[in-house]
């Protein structure tokens, strides 16, 4: 037999069922913020993701060379993608863009829990605003979305960050512009490195700093609120002033959205995507155990990167379906969807085409009604309604027919009611109004 490849997953239909409450939950709440839904291809060139993402994604990509000689690739994100959309209808958009996506990414990564090679995204993006304003209503999307699931600050913390904030540390260190991108990168997988590691990617960046560099960035890092940050910024001159009133800013925004329980002030992110240039977060789980849950922030020379003209301020964040439903389902926030229909027709052979006129009439009128395919006895057939788990039995026998009648069975209640094929649409929507049939009719 032939497995699902690895890092790959089935969604049979009670997993589907979750799978669709949170892009449920997504899209309510995306639309609840102003945001539209858009959609982009899943293969893209190749070249896309090894410009834009950086080394880590460049060497996660699934490609391939496609008939036609092209190098593709499956799209591992979507934000190079959005990049370009934007930039290609510039002129025409009325800005701010506020777009959102649900789709499918693969990476090759090595399966293990909360990661897989397919996996799902809420993508939510935010064009055409450069100030905090922009950054906070994405934060303060994410934190909704947190909350309309379920989870509170006790749960999931948002770890709040900032590039523009470490490049100005940097320069303050010392750090010349050639070794920055080598000295953010390895900040970013010191969180998952031993120390003599990061201190050995720093000294390749920085020789004969290594050590020296790893300890006051160790410092940095250990920054964890609002008033340490902005001290240390108002000590790098006018840029760290006007940085550190940003800061301020956003985080009073953020109150006044009234997420700040949710936000953790951490120095320690930097996010593994090269494009980042301001106000970086990431979502975990309170406990601080698992991968993210979300990640994101300003990206402000994207557009311009891959448009070359197209000068467009930009941020935004994704949330993966795979670390949620693990969160999710470890605090029992995940609702099981038993999916049932309404009604089933329990008939008799001969009366099956009058049935079968009937049943499609009723799902037309938005009724979910299904009936036995096979030919049965009437026990058996009402055994199976009851199996079904459908609310009405509506039965046609020859009787029934005779009087171009129905009798309809509550099958929460037993009780029972006839009425005529013309009026069963309206009678089932009066019974529905009223709570079932009722057992005195
Ligand atoms: P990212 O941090 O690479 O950001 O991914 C966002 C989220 O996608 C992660 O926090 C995680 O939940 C999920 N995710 C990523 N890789 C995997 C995987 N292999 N298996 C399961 N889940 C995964 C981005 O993708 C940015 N493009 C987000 C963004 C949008 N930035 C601006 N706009």
């Amino acid at each position: 037999m032939f497995d699902t490849l690895p890092g790959f997953r089935e969604f049979p239909p009670d997993a589907c069922a979750q799978r669709n409450h949170l892009f449920r939950v997504f899209r309510t709440v995306a639309r609840a913020f102003d945001f539209q839904e858009y959609d982009v291809p899943i293969l893209e060139p190749l070249d896309l993701y090894l410009e834009k993402s950086g080394e880590e994604i460049a060497n996660q990509l699934f490609h391939f060379e496609d008939k036609g000689g092209r190098k593709v690739a499956l799209r591992p994100e979507l934000t190079p993608t959005l990049a370009r959309m934007i930039a290609a209808r510039a002129n025409s958009l009325p800005k701010p863009v506020k777009w959102f996506n649900i789709g499918e990414h693969f990476r090759y990564e090595r399966p293990q829990k909360g990661r897989g090679r397919s996996f799902y995204q809420f993508n939510a993006d935010l064009i055409g605003e450069p100030g905090i304003d922009a950054d906070a209503e994405l934060i303060a999307l994410l934190c909704t979305i947190l909350e309309t699931f379920g989870l509170s600050s006790t749960d999931v913390v948002i770890r709040l960050s900032d590039r523009a904030t470490w490049v100005l540390l940097l320069d303050h260190l010392g750090i010349s512009e050639d070794a920055r991108p080598a000295t953010l990168d390895a900040i970013d997988k010191s969180e998952r490195r031993k120390p003599e590691q990061t201190i050995e990617s720093l000294e390749s960046a920085n020789p004969d700093q290594g050590k020296n560099l790893f300890e006051k960035i160790q410092e940095i890092k250990g920054l964890k609120n609002l008033d340490d940050i902005v001290a240390r910024l108002q000590a790098c001159g006018s840029a760290g002033m006007e940085r550190a009133e940003q800061w301020k800013g956003l985080v009073s925004r953020l109150s006044a959205h009234g997420c700040e329980s949710m936000i953790r002030v951490d120095l320690s992110i930097v996010r593994g995507l090269a494009y980042y240039t301001g106000f970086v977060y990431e979502a975990f789980e309170a406990t601080g155990q698992g991968r993210a849950l979300a990640g994101g922030g300003r990206y402000d020379h994207l557009i311009k990167k891959l448009s070359g003209n197209c000068d467009l301020p930009a941020a935004g964040f994704a949330i993966g379906d795979m670390t949620l439903s693990d969160c999710l389902e470890s605090k029992n926030l995940l609702p099981r969807y038993v999916t049932v229909p309404d009604l089933f027709l329990v008939f008799g052979e001969s009366e099956r085409d009058l049935a079968l006129r009937l049943c499609s009439r009723l799902r037309k009128s938005g009724h979910s009604a299904t009936y036995s395919l096979k030919p049965a006895g009437f026990g058996k057939l009402f055994k199976e309604a009851g199996k079904s788990g459908a609310r009405y039995a509506i039965i046609l026998g020859e009787e029934e027919a005779k009087l171009a009648e129905v009798k309809v069975k509550d099958l929460r209640n037993g009780s029972e009611e006839n009425c005529q094929i013309t009026r069963l649409v309206e009678r089932i929507e009066h019974w529905d109004g009223e709570g079932g049939i009722s057992s005195q009719s």
